[in-house]
This record gives C-alpha cells, structure tokens and sequence, in this order.
C-alpha cells in the first residue's frame, strides 16, 4: 500500500515516546491502561453506515484496524506525521487504507462519516490551533457524521487531577521502577498538552458539534461529536 508523503516533517514517535519503532502496540499497553478498552468503545462508535472514515494521527493503524473490522463496507484515509510508523500501518491494514504522511493540523479533510482520533491530538499545544481543527473536522463530516477522539483529559480540579496521575503511574508501576515511572511522565507532561476534560468538551461544542462522553477512567475518556 503506498504511502502518500505530503511532507517530510517528522514529529518522531520513537523518540518521543524513548522506544523502538517495532515495539510500539506492545510497548504503548505499558504506558497507557485500558488502551484496547479504550480502542474498543472508539471503533464500536463508528456508524456501521458509515462509508469514509479519517483517522488522525493514526500511528500503526490500531484504531483503524478496529474501525475496519466493525464497519465492513468502510474505506479509511489515516493520517500522520511520521513516515517510519506509517510504513508499520501500511503493513497492517489492507486496501480499504489510504495512508497520508503529513501534519493533520495543515492537512485539508475530506468528506466524511467519521473522523477517528487515539492518543495523538494531546500533540497539538495551542487551544486555538485546536479550535480550528475542530472547526475543520466539522466541516468534512456529512450529516449524522461522528468525531471520536480518545485522549487523555484529566480534571480541571488540582486534588482529583493529582489522584488521577498516582493512577496513571500505578499503571506504570505494573512494568517499569518507580524511576522510570517518574521519569516517563514528566518527559509526556513536558511534550505533551492535556486540556482538562470540560475545556476540551467545550472546545468541541464551540465547532458546532454536540457531545457525549462514552467512557471515563482517571484521567483518560472517549468523546464523541455528533454533527
Ligand atoms: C501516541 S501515537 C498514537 C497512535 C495511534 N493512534 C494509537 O492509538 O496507537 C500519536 C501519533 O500521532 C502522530 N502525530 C502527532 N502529531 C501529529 C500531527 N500534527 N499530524 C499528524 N500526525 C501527528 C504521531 O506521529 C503518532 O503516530
């Protein structure tokens, strides 16, 4: 499956996350709880209507792999930075996949039932650069067309946001020293952008769609946006 290269800015999925490529989907299950869970209510989301489904930020195609697999006439276009993870998606995912390399922040969607997201729009820092993905986001979805995003979005109120963080280091805890438990999460916090919950959720109303919160575990959700 080709891959299309539409620039060649990379953002590095290997050395952001401190791993090599190969071990990604096995490595990401230790960083992150309930990632197939999480995977799993996002795919069941996907309307089984739907036709054309963008996946942002799609890494090696877990999402998408999923989403295929509940909506069977669906085809996919998934989009991401990295031109090394894509060639992993390209080795997953079959014909029904149409990969693009490039920034999904400076990328024009096409229209679409479903626009999909895992763990990659915490990689956008400005609220406003958001905003306007958002806003472009609802502009590719057809009627009746669904947002779903899968992220981590921690409180807004400091105790329980602390609370939700000794979780997500509990998870951690399970495979690495509490050093390097540590050290993981300040390195994401340093790189990464968590809007707390009730931001983001007003982010999405703000671009014109209604939400609903379809799952809600610390500090990690499922959101979805009807348009
Ligand atoms: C943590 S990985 C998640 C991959 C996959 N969705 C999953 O759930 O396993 C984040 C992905 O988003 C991609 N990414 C980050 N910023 C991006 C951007 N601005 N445009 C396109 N892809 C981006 C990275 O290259 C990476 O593959």
């Amino acid at each position: 499956m080709a891959v299309h290269a539409q620039t060649r800015k990379q953002v590095g999925v290997a050395s952001h996350l401190g791993i090599k490529l190969a071990e990604y989907d096995q490595r990401i299950r230790t960083f992150i709880p309930d990632y197939e869970e999480m995977l799993e209510v996002a795919a069941a989301a996907v309307p089984r209507r739907a036709r054309n489904l963008v996946d942002l930020g799609t890494g090696t195609g877990a999402l998408t792999a999923r989403c295929l697999l509940r909506v069977p006439r669906a085809r996919t276009v998934g989009i991401d930075a990295d031109p090394e993870i894509l060639k992993l998606a390209a080795g997953r995912l079959g014909s029904r996949a149409r990969l693009q390399c490039g920034s999904f922040t400076r990328t024009s969607l096409p229209a679409c039932d479903a626009v999909v997201a895992s763990f990659a729009l915490h990689h956008i820092r400005a609220r406003s650069a958001k905003a306007h993905l958002y806003r472009q986001i609802r502009a590719a979805l057809r009627r009746g067309g669904v947002f779903i995003s899968v992220d981590c979005h921690p409180a807004a109120n400091r105790a329980l946001a602390q609370q939700q963080r000794q979780a997500w280091k509990s998870h951690l805890l399970s495979t690495y020293t509490p050093r390097e438990a540590t050290a993981l999460l300040a390195a994401w916090a340093r790189e990464d952008t968590y809007v707390p919950l009730q931001a983001e959720l007003e982010l999405w109303r703000k671009s014109g769609l209604r939400t609903e919160l379809l799952w809600r575990k610390g500090a990690f959700a499922v959101l979805l946006g009807l348009r």
